[in-house]
This record gives C-alpha cells, sequence and structure tokens, in this order.
C-alpha cells in the first residue's frame, strides 16, 4: 500500500507527529508550506480568525500528488477550527477520490473533534482518526498511540 502523510504546522508539533506516523507507515510525507505570516501575536490572532472564519491561505505548490497514493493521512493543528493552510490544501486536491483517508489532529488540550469533523465534511470518511495533545509528544503513551493508529490503517 503506498500511503502518503500531508500536514500544516506553525510551531512545529504538527510537523513531529506527521513525521512520525509517516515513520511508521514507511509512507512519503509533505509539509504543506504557506506563504502568510502567523508566527508572533499578531500571527496568532490572524490563526484564529483565519479558522474562525473558514479564510483560504497562499500556498506553495505541493511536490507530491494525492492520485498516486493508496492512503493519504491529513494533519491539522487544531487553531480553534482547522487551519487555513489545510483548508486551501483541501480546496486544491480531491481527496474524495484517494481510496482510503485518515486524520489526526494536534491540539493544546481540547477541541480537536471539531478539526475532525470540519475536514471529513469537505473530503470524506476516514478509515482511521487520531487527536495528539502538543504536551504529550515523545513520550511512551504518544508512542504507542502512534503505533496502534498506523497498525489499524496497515490492516484496513
Ligand atoms: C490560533 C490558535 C488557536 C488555538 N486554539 C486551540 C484550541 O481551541 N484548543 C486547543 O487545544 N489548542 C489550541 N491551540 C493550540 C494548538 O493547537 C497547539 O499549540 C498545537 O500543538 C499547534 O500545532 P503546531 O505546533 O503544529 O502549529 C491554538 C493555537 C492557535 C495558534
Amino acid at each position: 500500500m503506498k500511503a502518503l502523510v500531508i500536514y500544516y504546522s506553525r510551531s512545529g508539533n504538527t510537523i513531529i507527529v506527521g513525521k512520525d506516523i509517516a515513520e511508521a507507515l514507511r509512507a512519503d510525507d509533505e509539509e504543506i508550506v504557506s506563504f502568510e505570516k502567523y508566527k508572533g501575536f499578531f500571527g496568532y490572532i490572524r490563526s484564529g480568525y483565519e479558522a474562525i472564519f473558514k479564510r483560504k491561505s497562499d500556498i506553495a505548490i505541493m511536490l507530491t500528488k494525492v492520485s498516486e497514493y493508496d492512503l493519504v493521512v491529513l494533519g491539522s493543528p487544531n487553531w480553534g477550527g482547522m487551519a487555513s493552510p489545510v483548508r486551501t490544501f483541501i480546496s486544491e486536491n480531491d481527496l474524495k477520490k484517494v481510496k482510503k483517508i485518515a486524520f489526526f489532529c494536534v491540539q493544546g488540550g481540547s477541541g480537536a473533534e471539531k478539526v475532525l469533523s470540519q475536514i471529513e465534511k469537505l473530503t470524506k470518511k476516514p478509515i482511521n482518526t487520531l487527536i495528539i495533545n502538543a504536551k504529550d509528544i515523545g513520550s511512551r503513551d504518544y508512542k504507542n498511540k502512534i503505533k496502534e493508529f498506523c497498525s489499524k490503517l496497515k490492516k484496513k
């Protein structure tokens, strides 16, 4: 099974999780790169605004093509909603046509279910989902969660 892991990250946590999933799945992976500025205080406010008002973001052309994979795993940080660069990625790539999809969301502590359901509404039913609290990254519990998530993906 050919798998691809795609993720956007503002402060690095979703990259770590995306890369760990890709390693466990022996999958290709690619980061969504935005040309917009989301760092710092004003960047934080902008991120939240774009997530709440379902705005899009200007993103770089992806090197990978979702149509070449059997499974695409898509990850977003929780910005009080889906991160706007992920929303743009979805609008530019027909994930409905991909055989199998799965999602993950990295959050501070709560609300990631909303992000997962927003992604599902714009794509299709995932074969599995995963929520990670940023503070748990690297812990034994985190490693087990990644392992379990990926072994289910491999079986389905
Ligand atoms: C604008 C904004 C809104 C956020 N809202 C939430 C939230 O509602 N719930 C939560 O648990 N974390 C929230 N967070 C925290 C991020 O989800 C968390 O820091 C995550 O690890 C960021 O991932 P990243 O490092 O890949 O960017 C928010 C972060 C930002 C920037």
